[in-house]
């Protein structure tokens, strides 16, 4: 195993095994439907399966996801690019919202951020998305700038970051 991967697979250790009793752990291949039906169901330009198929077999794309049995509670997918750490998605499923699991995702996926030489993570989140904002405010996200016309249908992104 080369020095990345190796220090990706000691950082997942470190990486809290359960969250309220829901098993956390990467993604697995077979969970690509799931994670594709969720982004179909919460965002207007979601990913489609073939990109979440692509996006977990590229070894600088990292998932972590929450599970309650066949569920997915939660995820949170990055890629590493140079220093950073681009934000794919974080979703909590819509049936186990406002019980800390995005906080929970985003934070505890900055180990596995850092193994893969990454200083930092950097997204787009829509201006009107208040509920993510709020989350990453709690969690030390900044936001660096607004970028007009970011999404396809013309909605601006707060650039946010968080300094690892
Ligand atoms: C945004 C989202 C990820 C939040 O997930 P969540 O697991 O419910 O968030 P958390 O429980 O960790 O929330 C932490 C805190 O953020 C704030 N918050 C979260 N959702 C909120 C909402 N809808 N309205 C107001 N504040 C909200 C609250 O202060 C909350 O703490 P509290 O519940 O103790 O008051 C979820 O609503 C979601 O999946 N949305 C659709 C996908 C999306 O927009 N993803 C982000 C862009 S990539």
């Amino acid at each position: 195993m080369s020095a990345t991967p190796r220090r990706l697979a000691a950082a997942w250790k470190t990486v809290p095994r359960t969250y309220r009793g829901w098993a956390v752990g990467p993604a697995r291949l077979a969970d690509a439907p799931r994670i594709a039906a969720l982004e179909r169901e919460v965002f207007p330009e979601p990913m489609s399966l073939r990109q979440v198929l692509a996006a977990l077999l590229q070894p600088d794309t990292c998932y972590l996801v929450v599970r309650d049995g066949r569920t997915i509670a939660a995820y949170f997918g990055f890629t590493a690019c140079g220093p950073y750490a681009h934000v794919l998605a974080n979703v909590t499923h819509p049936a186990y919202r406002r019980r800390g699991l995005a906080r929970f995702v985003l934070t505890a996926a900055e180990p596995l951020a850092r193994a893969l030489g990454c200083r930092a993570f950097l997204g787009e989140v829509r201006v009107s998305n208040h509920a993510q904002q709020q989350v990453l405010e709690q969690i030390g996200w900044r936001t660096l700038a607004v970028l007009p016309r970011c999404f396809a249908n013309g909605e601006d992104a707060r650039i946010v970051f968080r300094p690892l």
